[in-house]
């Protein structure tokens, strides 16, 4: 486990997995009728050189390699069903007006604040690491790319006060906001997990939501020889960055006192027409969740 680390660049440590979801998008994105589109993620991939060779678009990949087509299908269901939680909380809904506070924890090259048709008026924050955001930024800006909303960029460690990096953008913690922790909880140790949560709570308004995958157990699921030779064939070792946590966010959410619902990969998969054949993959879907959380 190389979590140890603190400083790390798009194509080392867990940096590297924020490349492997983006290459995941591009490959999504060129299918015919895709679940997400990403018009960025391929440019990404292409401008990292990464010493582990990543597919940019769906040609890149053989017919017989599953690892990919396989990690597109996951990364479109994920985008999907988390594009619709970020556009549904900023949406006026009853008496509450909607969000106008996005962050993003461990944006890693999450391209939303460009691709998103967000509401007038909404400000989306970015935190992660110093080095992935300015790769990021970097190749955004040589696209000539242009945020769809108000964009502010916290580079800064979550073990860190990343509070107080977010309250020097402009955040304000009065007003509701809509927080989404996509692709991080399996990397943090337990009582880092429970502290980002207990931090999200403080800061958040009542109405506030937020969206987070996790996977119970992620580690003895990698154990099963399939997942540990997809996560091996990926190039990417998934097994030493991932934490040994079993901390539960549905019941740490709850006990922070939020109502919190969830769905597992498997019925998101029914939800957007994707089936798996194979059983062990199956059964990773029905492991993966995706909880939604509102602060009362
Ligand atoms: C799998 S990627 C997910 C990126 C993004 N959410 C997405 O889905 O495209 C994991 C991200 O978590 C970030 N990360 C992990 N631990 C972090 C920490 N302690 N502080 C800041 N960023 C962290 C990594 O830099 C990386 O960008």
């Amino acid at each position: 486990m190389t979590y140890e680390l603190r400083d790390w660049d798009i194509v080392s440590g867990v940096g590297i997995t924020a490349l492997g979801v983006a290459a995941a998008r591009a490959v999504e994105t060129s299918r015919a009728d895709p679940l997400v589109r990403d018009p960025y993620a391929a440019d990404f991939v292409r401008a990292a050189e990464s010493p582990i060779p990543m597919p940019a678009q769906a040609e890149d990949v053989a017919d017989d390699d599953l690892r990919w087509s396989l990690m597109s299908v996951f990364l479109g269901l994920r985008s999907r069903h988390l594009d619709e939680y970020l556009l549904d909380s900023c949406r006026a809904s009853g008496e509450s007006p909607g969000a106008r506070q996005v962050v993003l924890l461990a944006a890693g090259l999450d391209s939303r604040a460009f691709r998103l048709p967000w509401p007038e008026g909404v400000t989306v924050y970015e935190v992660d690491q110093p080095r992935v955001l300015a790769f990021k930024d970097a190749v955004l800006a040589r696209g000539g790319a242009e945020p769809g909303c108000a964009r502010r960029v916290a580079a800064v460690d979550l073990r860190d006060d990343w509070a107080a990096a977010l309250a020097g953008n402009g955040f304000d913690p009065a007003m509701p906001t809509s927080w989404l922790a996509e692709g991080l909880m399996p990397y943090l140790p337990g009582d880092a997990a429970e502290q980002l949560l207990t931090t999200v709570h403080e800061l958040s308004a009542p109405g506030s939501t937020i969206a987070v995958e996790y996977m119970p157990g992620v580690d003895s699921v990698l154990a099963d020889s399939s997942a540990a030779s997809l996560s091996a064939g990926l190039g990417i070792d998934l097994a030493s960055l991932l934490a040994d946590s079993d901390y539960d966010p549905n019941a740490g959410l709850a006990e922070l006192g939020w109502t919190v619902d969830e769905v597992t990969v498997a019925q998101l998969a029914d939800r957007y027409g994707r089936t798996f054949d194979d059983e062990h993959v199956a059964e990773l879907a029905g492991n993966g969740r995706y909880l939604t959380a509102r602060k009362r």
